[in-house]
């Protein structure tokens, strides 16, 4: 089974049943990262897509320990095997450092390297972009949506502030990315 296709027959497993919505959202991302992945080199690209099936999984009832879904989500794939620099895109998504700091777990989210990379950088544009129901949405409504459905002291709110800058720029460093590969095409 390709690594591409064990992420879809997982992420489905986990959360298709117990989380019908957060596994809508995650096919969206997918559709996105599968979208999007003929701009970055051809053995980027299979990584991207898994990593975004699987971005998700840590919410799944199975798997939550820490409460850091990135970080739970991550060290069930490093048990299962999976490559490592899927298991690291998935501990670091979407500001995960910033929520981490927050939740006193740095130390355990530091067992994963943020590769800082379009790859990374497109994993993150690909989960603010798509909304809570799995559909096209723009980063700016996005984190606008995601503060209405929470309280401001939420670390999830509270780790926006602190990493909103950052997200933003992955999503700017993604879209240039796009652009010039439409240029090429
Ligand atoms: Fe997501």
């Amino acid at each position: 089974m390709s690594l591409r296709t064990w992420a879809w027959f997982t992420a489905k497993r986990l959360l298709a049943d117990e989380l019908p919505r957060r596994w809508a959202h995650t096919q969206g991302v997918a559709r996105r990262a599968t979208e999007i992945a003929n701009a970055l080199p051809r053995e980027e690209r299979q990584i991207l897509v898994a990593a975004a099936w699987l971005h998700d999984i840590g919410y799944a009832e199975d798997l939550i320990d820490t409460g850091l879904h990135q970080l739970d989500g991550a060290r069930f794939l490093r048990r299962e095997g999976i490559p490592v620099r899927v298991c690291a895109l998935v501990a670091h998504n979407s500001g995960a450092a910033s929520i981490a700091r927050l939740l006193n777990l740095s130390d355990a989210l530091a067992a994963f390297t943020d590769e800082r990379t379009p790859t990374r950088d497109a994993l993150w544009y690909c989960d603010v972009t798509t909304s809570p129901d799995g559909l096209p949405i723009s980063y700016e409504e996005r984190f606008t949506e995601l503060r209405s459905r929470r309280e401001p002291e939420d670390p999830v709110i509270r780790a926006l502030d602190l990493s909103e800058g950052e997200r933003a720029a992955a999503v700017s460093r993604t879209e240039e990315l796009l652009a010039t590969a439409l240029i090429r095409r």
